[in-house]
């Protein structure tokens, strides 16, 4: 369950948690008009930091943009209010939501005169699909339901509604027994999971769907591939079939929220030896050294929570 934090960040103010209300008839609880990003701070050796906060911000900005929402705030002054926020509640580490959603005002479908509101919480979460998905792999299924089309609602938008869809796909995974759905793109072939990319090793060599094939642009994803050219691992984007999950040597999915997450087996086959494999530990064991602070961050890609003082003269 979401345990409260003290404060959370709305337009330019630090609230209290009780008090980020918005009206029913916000345009948002009817027409599902928002974008948002899951974003997460490690607690590290050095203290709190949050991974890759410029990729965020920047992906909900173009998120906005797409759905021609007008945010009243920069990049910068969003990557402010975070890590102001993270303090604020005193997180060693946590989860945070930013929301930019069309408000309270008019009820009609044309969304242009209705406040752009933006929100930003926080709070404490742990691992997503389980602490044992991460070692021992999780069994998923092809999904019933196919991934929002091309030029219907915009994949490469962090959008609200998008979640109806992933709502579907891992309901229908859930009732059936399984941890998470795969769902295909309109042409049929492999497009992501309800919240996550996903990741194919065949032979040494890493495909993932390209971002035509209806994924959201992961930024783990980004993160997997560029750890995995580091690596001397190559990987290509690529259209995959679906018989090719049955076929891989090891399955994969990214995501903020599941990090790297092996996958054993899809719709009962199972996937190499039905464990983690080589690629994913070695992916896995690159990345958690980075963001537990263990490895230097070569990339760049924490920023930290705490105050640094500015140097006089700079
Ligand atoms: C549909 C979908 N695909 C992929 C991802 C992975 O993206 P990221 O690595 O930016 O969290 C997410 C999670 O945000 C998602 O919701």
């Amino acid at each position: 369950m979401l345990k409260p934090t003290e404060k959370i960040w709305h337009n330019g103010k630090f609230i209290a948690w009780d008090d980020a209300h918005i009206h029913v008839l916000a345009h948002v609880t009817s027409y599902g008009s928002s974008v948002f990003e899951g974003i997460r701070c490690y607690e590290t050796k050095n203290g709190p930091a949050i991974f890759r906060l410029d990729r965020h911000v920047r992906r909900l900005l173009d998120s906005a943009k797409i759905y021609r929402m007008d945010v009243d705030f920069t990049a910068d002054a969003l990557s402010a209010a975070m890590l102001e926020l993270v303090r604020i509640n005193r997180m060693r580490s946590c989860y945070i939501r930013p929301i930019v959603m069309r408000g309270y005002g008019d009820v009609g479908v044309l969304p242009l005169n209705v406040p752009v509101q933006t929100y930003i919480a926080c709070w404490e979460w742990g691992k997503y699909l389980g602490e044992e998905a991460l070692s021992h792999g999780v069994d998923v299924c092809v999904s019933s339901w196919t991934r929002i089309a091309p030029n219907t609602l915009p994949a490469l938008a962090k959008a609200g509604a998008n979640y109806m869809n992933s709502q579907l796909i891992r309901m229908e995974a859930h009732i059936n027994g399984y941890a998470e759905g795969i769902a295909l793109d309109e042409a049929g072939y492999v497009s992501e999971g309800s919240g996550e990319n996903i990741f194919v090793v065949r032979d040494g060599k890493i495909h993932t769907p390209p971002l035509g094939a209806s994924v959201l642009p992961g930024i783990t994803r980004d993160t997997i591939i560029e750890l995995a050219a580091s690596l001397g691992i190559s990987v290509v984007e690529t259209l995959v079939p679906r018989e090719m999950l049955y076929i891989a040597d090891e399955v994969f999915f990214t995501g903020t929220a599941a990090e790297i997450t092996p996958i054993r087996s899809v719709d009962r086959i199972t996937v190499g030896k039905g464990s983690r494999g080589p690629v994913a530990e070695k992916l896995q064991k690159a990345f958690f050294a980075i963001i537990d602070g263990h490895a230097e961050d070569q990339f760049g890609w924490l920023t930290p929570v705490a105050k640094t003082e500015q140097p006089v003269g700079v």
